[in-house]
């Protein structure tokens, strides 16, 4: 059975609902979107496996624990782009894996234009893999098969937004991946759309919107 999380802090609300603001520039929007992928983050990095060290401090020595597991961040092109940078700046080890799906608007079924994942081994232990819509799922759950061929142990997937479509579909597919969002939000509208939603998250944090006629 799949976990998902959706995370609820007084932090994760106030943001949220900012993000979701029409009015909300995209210069904020990016803010935004760090702000809630550290909260999101924080929270799926609470089971890591650390392991004991000592170091020396200018006064005496201290036991302390440092992260034992190789950690790979890998974005969907082009929103998860969004959330690498103040999750890179939490761990800063972590690999940084590309993978590029578009969403095709006529079929709403995705389709896969860049991977630099290697062929051999995986190098991780865990991947976060970080896209800030889970809609259909179609996307997550392409993204999925590929970490899978590459034997990745552990994928958790942090989506800011989710629909309950989007949840079921990686459920179905995917039942060891955990799942951290900030809100499962109420549905897909007929344009398979997150409602409420926030948009389109890539348009709005690259600044390429279309203006409506
Ligand atoms: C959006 C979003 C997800 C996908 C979600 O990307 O960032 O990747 O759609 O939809 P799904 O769950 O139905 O697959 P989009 O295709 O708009 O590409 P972009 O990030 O380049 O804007």
């Amino acid at each position: 059975m799949t976990d998902v999380i959706e995370v609820s802090h007084p932090l994760i609300c106030h943001h949220l609902t900012q993000l979701r603001d029409k009015t909300s520039v995209p210069a904020e929007f990016r803010r935004l979107v760090q702000r809630l992928s550290v909260l999101l983050a924080y929270e799926a990095t609470k089971d890591l496996h650390v392991q004991a060290v000592v170091v020396e401090t200018p006064l005496t020595t201290s036991e302390g624990q440092v992260l034992c597991q190789r950690i790979g961040l890998v974005p969907i092109l082009r929103a998860g782009l969004g959330m690498v940078d103040p999750i890179l700046n939490l761990i800063p080890s972590a690999e940084v894996w590309h993978l590029g799906l578009y969403r095709d608007e006529a079929t709403a079924k995705p389709v896969e234009y860049y991977s630099n994942l290697p062929e051999e081994h995986p190098s991780v232990d865990v991947v976060l893999l970080l896209d800030p819509m889970l809609a259909t799922g179609g996307s997550a759950t392409a993204a999925l098969q590929s970490l899978q061929r590459w034997g990745v142990p552990k994928v958790k997937l942090l989506s800011i937004i989710a629909a309950p479509e989007g949840i079921a579909e990686v459920e179905t597919n995917f039942p060891a991946t955990q799942i951290y969002v900030c809100s499962i939000d109420r549905e897909l509208n007929e344009q398979k759309f997150i409602v409420p939603g926030l948009g389109d998250a890539g348009d709005r944090i690259f600044n390429t919107q279309i203006p409506e006629e």
